[in-house]
């Protein structure tokens, strides 16, 4: 009785501590909000209509830190206008040198000395880069992806920037588009999830740390729908996937803290997204109560009259302003025409205000009306710079890796395998492995295939086969890939020959996906896939690892080839994170988060796609029904996929729905390899008759860990309205009762399945 005494006297002072520095940090961080409004207030008290438009105003920073560079012709314009404090931002500026310069001149020179917001597109690491977005989605890692964002931050700070333009929580079902590299995948659950952790990863614990730099959730909205997966083409999708698939991942971004949101290319439903009032003003602004910014996208605002919704550019300004963009990237549109729309009366003071008040409210957030320099301390930036964390890299290409196919064993590999062949020209590249979007590292400064398998083997011979691009391949603006030159395979094929295993390393070039890099061949590059098969007809013993920066449609390989790894764009740690797991050092435990086609008449091809009228055939001779003539509607590999060199069994389905506030799906999971290894698990859900048509399946729950041979876990998954509703039409989450099919499993294809009833 006591105890009982004691420990409920306990918890109830824990409770009241609990409360009271609940309350106090709640009320400090009110008063801290408070009083930075109030701040804003001040000094938006001060400035004059033309400075409260310079605030809303980034340029590209390409001038030499001395001065403007005079090759650029605008560039001298740039510079008198930071000096007159008509810039709020700049992008493309790194190094602390450069940067402090340029802000020694808006803090010395300009009138109000508001300091810059300095932005660059810290997409996956800076100087030391980890796996393209796409490849660390395939971890399922969040606690991983955070921390890998973390890691990004702490050296682009070190180097003076204080904003990064990702993550891109686009959702794309579309392989052909090209920045399918860049995101999260085709999935809006697990698009979230990982984005909230990019933008924890990036902004930190608190945003005037000097560490943190403030996050872009990006591209709102549509961008990964572009039609025929067609760069920069039109978006038209109806309202249930706008609400359900494309609107989640950016409201999770926003409700997460997100400093600030980019504006997309695309028109939505006929309108640009840059001038959209319906996206800016009444969702994101009003519904969601976005607190933050919005920048446009490149010259989007300007793209407008190209879109044909504005006639010049100076009604583009009035437009973008109006629906809600506040700050104009590179269109000139807001700084040349802003002051005179307003004076016009087009554009209400009122709207330039909030606009200001957003970007400063960032600016004193960041802490840098206390000090401007704060992210330009030389020591630091060297520190960090000689010192990168190569752990953590190394940890997170290792967790992208996906096992796709591994007949009889193949891997792991044994370290005292002799006579190994490898092929390919990406088994000696440095470059290409870095991916897309890496401005802030040195080219070639990944690890190489072949230098990774070096530190287990030097008992192998190279022979590359073919090479899969010909002339200059650095910065992408010409990527020749070698669709002809078949010279090289001769050597290939007579080494594979007379070897015990090949390990073939083929895919795409680091440049051929990303911006501006959409493709209607989905297969291997060049002539790869002829090599391939010429290496496959002397030796069936192969190893294909896969660099690839968007799904491929590979039918020829999953049919043949033994064992297939797919290894992205694994970054800096590429060739050492590959070779612990071809030597099983790491245990493979990636799952595809976005399909793999079979062929790119599929496309778009997506796991939680609707039920048709008529989903299969009647009878032998049956036509008329949903299906191709000539290809399988069914994926290459499913979206949740992926291997491990252990075997993990699931059973014991039990569902509790007694409590329609929190339905709890158990299952139990078994290790009956004789590995450790680690288990992504993954629950779907299925309303089987709603208003609104749901798909077949929908991700709604996963869990990842790990498991030692004949060790079992009971893992609970508890599905509240949170998982149970959708967005019907009018954009109204609903929760409506009914039958539910639910399952849980190794991937969207397998598992466990059963039903419950949300009453
Ligand atoms: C891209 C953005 C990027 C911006 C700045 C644009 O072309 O669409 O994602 O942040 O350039 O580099």
């Amino acid at each position: 009785m006591n105890n009982i005494l004691n420990i409920s006297l306990k918890g109830l002072l824990s409770a009241i501590l609990f409360l009271l520095s609940f309350s106090i940090s709640y009320s400090q961080k009110k008063s801290s909000n408070d009083s930075i409004d109030y701040k804003v207030e001040s000094l938006l008290k001060k400035m004059t209509l033309e400075e409260k438009v310079g605030q809303m105003n980034q340029y590209n920073g390409f001038w030499d830190v001395t001065g403007p560079t005079p090759k650029e012709g605008n560039a001298k314009q740039k510079y008198e206008h930071l000096k007159k404090g008509l810039v709020g931002s700049v992008l493309n500026v790194e190094g602390t040198t450069n940067v402090r310069k340029l802000q020694e001149i808006v803090v010395k020179e300009s009138r109000l000395g508001i300091p810059l917001l300095f932005g660059f597109d810290v997409i996956h690491g800076h100087k030391t880069l980890s796996p393209i977005p796409l490849g660390e989605s395939a971890s399922w890692d969040l606690a991983a992806i955070e921390k890998s964002a973390r890691a990004a931050a702490v050296e682009a700070s070190a180097v003076g920037i204080n904003w990064t333009f990702a993550p891109m929580v686009d959702i794309s079902r579309d392989a052909r588009w090209g920045r399918v590299m860049e995101g999260a995948g085709e999935d809006p659950y697990l698009g979230s999830k990982i984005g909230i952790a990019r933008v924890h990863g990036f902004q930190g614990e608190d945003l005037s740390a000097p560490t943190s730099i403030v996050a872009c959730a990006k591209h709102f909205a549509g961008y990964g729908f572009v039609e025929a997966g067609r760069e920069y083409n039109s978006v038209d999708v109806g309202t249930s996937t706008l609400y359900n698939i494309i609107l989640p991942s950016f409201k999770a971004a926003v409700d997460n803290g997100v400093g600030t949101v980019m504006n997309a290319f695309n028109i939505l439903n006929g309108v640009p997204s840059t001038g959209n009032k319906f996206l800016l003003r009444e969702i994101l602004k009003s519904k969601w109560g976005f607190k933050g910014f919005v920048v446009s996208d490149w010259g989007s605002i300007g793209e407008m009259v190209d879109h044909g919704f504005a006639k010049n550019i100076k009604e583009t300004a009035e437009i973008a302003a109006n629906a809600g963009s506040d700050m104009d990237m590179e269109s000139y549109a807001y700084i040349t025409y802003l002051k005179q729309l307003v004076e016009e009366g087009k554009v209400d003071a009122k709207v330039i205000d909030d606009a200001v008040r957003r970007i400063l409210r960032i600016k004193f957030k960041l802490g840098l009306f206390d000090n401007p320099y704060k992210y330009c301390d030389t020591k630091r930036e060297q520190e960090i710079i000689n010192h990168p964390d190569r752990a953590s890299v190394l940890e997170m290409a290792k967790k992208s890796i996906v096992l796709l196919k591994n007949e009889n064993n193949l891997l792991p590999l044994n370290i005292n395998q002799q006579n190994i062949a490898v092929i390919g020209s990406l088994a000696n590249d440095k470059n290409s492995p870095l991916g897309n979007w890496r401005f802030g590292a040195k080219d070639s400064s990944a690890i190489s295939f072949l230098e990774g398998l070096n530190k287990y083997t030097t008992n192998y011979k190279y022979a590359k086969g073919t090479d899969l691009t010909t002339g200059k391949t650095v910065f992408p603006l010409e990527l020749n890939i070698n669709e002809t030159d078949t010279s090289q395979f001769a050597e290939a094929v007579n080494l594979a020959k007379n070897s015990g295993v090949v390990l073939m390393v083929l895919g795409e070039h680091g440049f051929q996906s990303g911006e501006g890099r959409s493709r209607t061949k989905l297969g291997l590059p060049g002539v790869q896939q002829q090599l391939l098969e010429a290496v496959y007809k002397v030796n069936k013993n192969i190893v294909l690892v896969l660099m690839n920066g968007r799904p491929l449609a590979l039918p020829w390989a999953a049919e043949h080839v033994p064992s297939i790894v797919e290894a992205w764009q694994l970054g800096t740690e590429t060739g050492d994170a590959i070779a612990q797991v071809l030597f099983g050092d790491y245990n493979p435990s990636g799952k595809l988060p976005i399909t793999f086609p079979r062929s790119v008449g599929q496309c778009p091809i997506f796991y939680n796609h609707y039920h048709t009228g008529r989903a299969s055939a009647k009878s032998k001779d049956e036509v008329f029904y949903s299906h191709y003539t000539d290809e399988s509607v069914s994926p290459l590999y499913p979206f949740g996929y992926g291997l491990s060199y252990t075997k993990f069994q699931y059973s014991n389905l039990t569902i509790d729905a007694s409590d329609a506030m929190h339905i709890k799906v158990k299952a139990t999971i078994t290790n009956t390899g004789k590995r450790e290894g680690e288990e992504v698990a993954q629950l779907y859900i299925h309303q089987k008759v709603a208003s609104v048509v749901r798909p077949v399946k929908e991700l709604k729950g996963f869990q990842k860990f790990s498991l030692s041979p004949n060790e079992s876990k009971e893992i609970t998954f508890t599905l509240t309205d949170a998982e149970l509703g959708f967005y019907n039409n009018e954009g109204k989450y609903v929760v409506e009762p009914g039958e539910f099919d639910v399952m849980i499993g190794t991937n969207s294809q397998e598992g466990l399945m059963g039903t419950f009833t949300r009453k």
